[in-house]
């Protein structure tokens, strides 16, 4: 598997920790060129690579860092999204109102046509999701949700293999909508710092 993150904002960054920290190889992306990331990228650690958001679309699972806003630009990237896995660590706060009451995630999956697509890593600040997952034999806990029940299996791998304790939600408007927004509330599980003794 390959991996990319795309937007080395607060939330990629904080990632991109948790790749370094188990020497799994991840390529970092934006809208500036890799250049002006990769000083960052090196501080990280030497398996976090700066590439141009192109480059970096050539990873198998992708995922988003980006304001809920830039999405589309992302999606627009690549012509086709057919056997990608996309994660959607964005968050929607306040909901737009051009959601039109459908979780933010499904929201975003419009766009990224033939994609497996999963919520995950969204609902903890950057600052903590950037610390060790792994605290006094307990595992951090991150959520995943999906409309596809396939999409979330390689996605639950990856999380152990960063040191979390994954736990399936189910879809994206069922366990999905407690790390979902709505309105100007945000769903019940954001925020909740958990950690469970066995992945
Ligand atoms: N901050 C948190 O604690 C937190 C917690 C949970 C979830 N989130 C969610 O995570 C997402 C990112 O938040 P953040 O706090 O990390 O934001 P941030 O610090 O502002 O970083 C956003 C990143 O996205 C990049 N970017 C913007 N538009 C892009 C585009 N069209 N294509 C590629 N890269 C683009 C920016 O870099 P360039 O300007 O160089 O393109 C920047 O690296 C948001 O959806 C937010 O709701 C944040």
């Amino acid at each position: 598997m390959s991996y990319a993150i795309v937007g080395f904002g607060k939330i990629g960054q904080a990632l991109a920790h948790a790749f370094a920290r188990k020497n799994i190889e991840v390529t970092v992306a934006s809208r500036r060129p890799p250049e002006g990331l990769a000083p960052q990228a090196g501080m990280i650690g030497p398996t976090v690579v700066a590439k141009s958001l192109r480059d970096a679309l050539e990873a198998d699972t992708i995922i988003l860092a980006v304001p809920f806003g830039e999405h589309r630009e992302v999606a627009k990237a690549l012509p086709n999204w057919e056997g990608k896995t996309v994660i959607d660590a964005m968050n929607a706060f306040p909901v737009p109102e051009e959601l039109d009451g459908i979780p933010s995630s499904a929201f975003v999956a419009k766009s990224f046509t033939g994609a497996k697509f999963v919520k995950g890593f969204n609902h903890l600040i950057a600052a903590t999701l950037a610390t060790d997952p792994i605290v006094e034999g307990g595992h951090r806990v991150v959520f995943l949700s999906s409309d596809d029940e396939d999409a979330i299996a390689p996605v639950a791998a990856l999380a152990k293999q960063l040191g979390f304790a994954p736990v399936k939600l189910g879809k994206l408007n069922e366990g999905g909508a407690l790390v979902h927004a709505r309105g100007r509330t945000w769903g019940q599980l954001i925020f909740q710092d958990l950690f469970k003794k066995e992945q």
